[in-house]
This record gives structure tokens, C-alpha cells and sequence, in this order.
């Protein structure tokens, strides 16, 4: 059964308070490529970089911008070190949830103190522009959350980095901003991850799916909703469960050697533009059968936009007591079967789209079984 609990939103006693999301870093193969996919797919923008023109010896990272979605795509310019290690086990993938603090000290501190492993102590870093401070501990498999303290600092990105010239090469698609993250851990792991974010980050559950709602005739997964005290940060932790065959979490395990972030969803007031555009730039989604269209009224009761231009985008809706929601999930964006995004429009709905989970993980069943992977 699913249990959708909407804690009373409080910032009282909050011992990590969190403006929100400040950017997503990516450890890639080739982010100057990755970059263009992102931009010209995605429709992100171009903002800022940093590697060996701006004296950085190591690495090359680009910032890349749309709506309040920030991403950082860096790659290792050596064999060695943590960026090419980071590679070289997971693929192209997330490393960094970075979330933006007034406090980077105090986030350290209070983190820590219950349990957190330091991944970089509080330190700070200047240009002309201002100051920054940061600091970064551990959650699950090799993935961090650094949290960064921007003040008033007036830069393009972080001090180091060089602001880039108009992007011309972008094509905007409506993406507004991160609705929530999804890690895949371990078997058995879920709830250990789940007391970190409560525990350590003062998080608390929002919603909770076990296998009866998660699941097909072959393969099953648990999910558990944390969010932060105001709500802008959801990190729903999903684990595999028994099932017949393989479930797509394990194979994310597989591929990606371990624990990690499996999905990004991002908001759009405009699925419908969104995901046309999306599919016009590249973007390849997974799709659900017309009877999945056919009996969706019946499902869902009425909705704004019309079923037959849905099913030509292959969005799916799913209706809760609140409201309802659209949402769309691409294919993986790697070769490896590991990342993928998902792009949601919510119209009074906070939920995660129960109603679908059955059809999409059929369609993700599909997608599996041509790799060989179910
Ligand atoms: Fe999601």
C-alpha cells in the first residue's frame, strides 16, 4: 500500500535548513560533448566553465543553466584521480546533489555531528566576484551532497569559474526546476538510506510504496519519499525487491557498480511544448500502449489536455485526491542503462504517479529485455 503522509511543512527546529537545490554535478567521459547534448536536447544554456584556460590543471567542468536547473558537467583531463575513477566504475553519472545553504559551516556541523562522513571540511573560495563557501559530505555509493553558501557572492557560477558569452546554440524546452532526485541503493538498504536523510539531514518521509504497488509480473521495487523541513528537496530511495526476473533496479546496480542516482524529474508548466520539443531535439522517451489511453479516462475522470495528443507524446497522467499530474520518462541518456529524467507537470497533485507505475514498468521491462537485461 501506498501512504501519502504530507508531514506539516515546518521550519521550526529545522537543524539543516535548505533554500533548495543549487546544482547537479556530473562526472563524465566528455563533457565538452555531453554539454552540446544537454544544450541542444535538453535546452540548457551555457553559462559558465572552468578547465585549463582559467588555470584549472586538472579537469574541465561546464555550467549549464535552465529555469532554476543548474548542472555542472566535469571531466578528468588525467588517468588518474577521482574523476576518472568516478568514470571509469559508473559511467557518465551524478556525483555531486549540491544544495544551496545560508550556512555551509553549520550544514557541515550539524551533518556530521549526527553521523555524516566529511567528504571536504568548510572551506572558502574568492575572486573578484565575491566568496563562496563550501562543504561536502557523503550519502549513498560514491554519491556527495556539498553544500554551498553563495552569500552574495556576484559570479557566473563559483569563483574560478568564467562567465560564457550569449549561448546561441541552446534551445529552451520550458524546464522550470528539480522536483525530485532518485537514488537506487542496495538490496535491504532502503531503510538504512532512509534513517541517513531523517537521522543526519533532518529529513522526514513524505510518501511510501511497497512492492504490492511497485511491481509487474516479473519484477518489483520499494520506494520511500524523504523531504526536507520546507519541502523543496525530495529525495525518493528506491531498493529492488523479489521478484521473477531482474527488476530495472538491479540492473541500475549492475551497470552502474553500485548505489547511485537513478533519475532526475523536472517540472514544466507546459508538458505538452515540453516533450514535443524534447522529441524534436532527440530526446527519446519510453512509450505505453494505446489501451494504457483507452481506459484512461476512465481512470483518471477529466483532464485539460486532450488523450489523443497524450498518447501521440506518449505522456502518462495518474489523478490523486489532490489533484492530478503528467509525466513523461525518458530512456536512459548513457549507453549504460543508469540515468534517465523524467519531466513532470503537476496540476494540484503532489504524489509520484502510482496509477503508472505498472504501465511504465512494463514499458521499462521492454526496454530491458532488448538489452538482454531481464
Ligand atoms: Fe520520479
Amino acid at each position: 500500500m501506498s501512504t501519502l503522509l504530507h508531514p506539516e511543512i515546518t521550519t521550526e527546529k529545522d537543524f539543516l535548513p535548505l533554500n533548495g537545490t543549487d546544482h547537479v554535478e556530473f562526472y563524465v567521459a566528455n563533457a565538452r560533448q555531453a554539454a552540446y547534448f544537454y544544450r541542444l536536447g535538453f535546452g540548457m544554456r551555457l553559462v559558465a566553465y572552468a578547465g585549463p584556460e582559467t588555470g584549472v590543471r586538472d579537469r574541465a567542468s561546464y555550467v549549464l543553466e535552465q529555469g532554476k536547473i543548474r548542472f555542472v558537467l566535469t571531466t578528468p583531463l588525467r588517468p588518474d584521480g577521482e574523476i576518472a575513477e568516478h568514470v571509469r566504475i559508473h559511467g557518465d553519472g551524478v556525483r555531486d546533489v549540491a544544495l544551496w545553504v545560508d550556512d555551509a559551516r553549520q550544514a557541515w556541523k550539524e551533518t556530521t555531528r549526527r553521523g555524516a562522513r566529511s567528504v571536504q571540511e568548510p572551506f572558502e573560495i574568492k575572486d573578484e566576484y565575491g566568496r563562496v563557501r563550501v562543504a561536502s559530505i557523503a550519502a549513498y555509493g560514491d554519491t556527495i551532497h556539498t553544500f554551498v553558501e553563495r552569500g552574495a557572492y556576484r559570479g557566473a557560477f563559483l569563483p574560478g569559474f568564467r562567465a560564457m558569452p550569449e549561448d546561441r546554440l541552446a534551445r529552451p524546452t520550458g524546464l522550470r526546476y528539480i522536483d525530485h532526485m532518485v537514488g537506487n541503493v542496495g538490496w535491504n538498504e532502503m531503510n538504512r538510506w532512509v534513517d541517513f536523510y531523517e537521522t543526519t539531514m533532518g529529513f522526514s518521509l513524505y510518501q511510501h510504496f511497497d512492492d504490492k504497488d511497485i511491481s509487474t509480473e516479473y519484477s518489483a521495487l520499494m520506494s520511500k519519499v524523504m523531504a526536507n523541513g520546507n519541502g523543496r528537496v525530495k529525495f525518493p530511495i528506491n531498493e529492488p525487491a523479489e521478484g521473477r526476473k531482474k527488476s530495472q533496479i538491479e540492473e541500475y546496480l549492475e551497470f552502474y557498480h553500485g548505489p547511485g542516482v537513478q533519475h532526475i524529474a523536472m517540472v514544466t508548466d507546459d508538458i505538452l511544448y515540453t516533450v514535443a520539443k524534447l522529441e524534436e531535439q532527440g530526446v527519446a522517451f519510453l512509450t505505453v500502449p494505446h489501451t494504457y489511453y483507452t481506459e484512461m479516462e476512465g481512470r483518471v475522470g477529466k483532464i485539460d489536455e486532450p488523450v489523443e495528443e497524450l498518447e501521440k507524446l506518449g505522456i502518462l497522467v495518474d489523478r490523486d485526491d489532490e489533484g492530478y499530474m503528467l509525466q513523461i520518462f525518458t530512456k536512459p541518456v548513457e549507453d549504460r542503462p543508469t540515468l534517465f529524467f523524467e519531466i513532470i507537470q503537476r496540476k494540484g497533485s503532489r504524489s509520484f504517479g502510482k496509477g503508472n507505475f505498472k504501465a511504465l514498468f512494463e514499458a521499462i521491462e521492454r526496454e530491458q529485455a532488448a538489452r538482454g537485461n531481464l
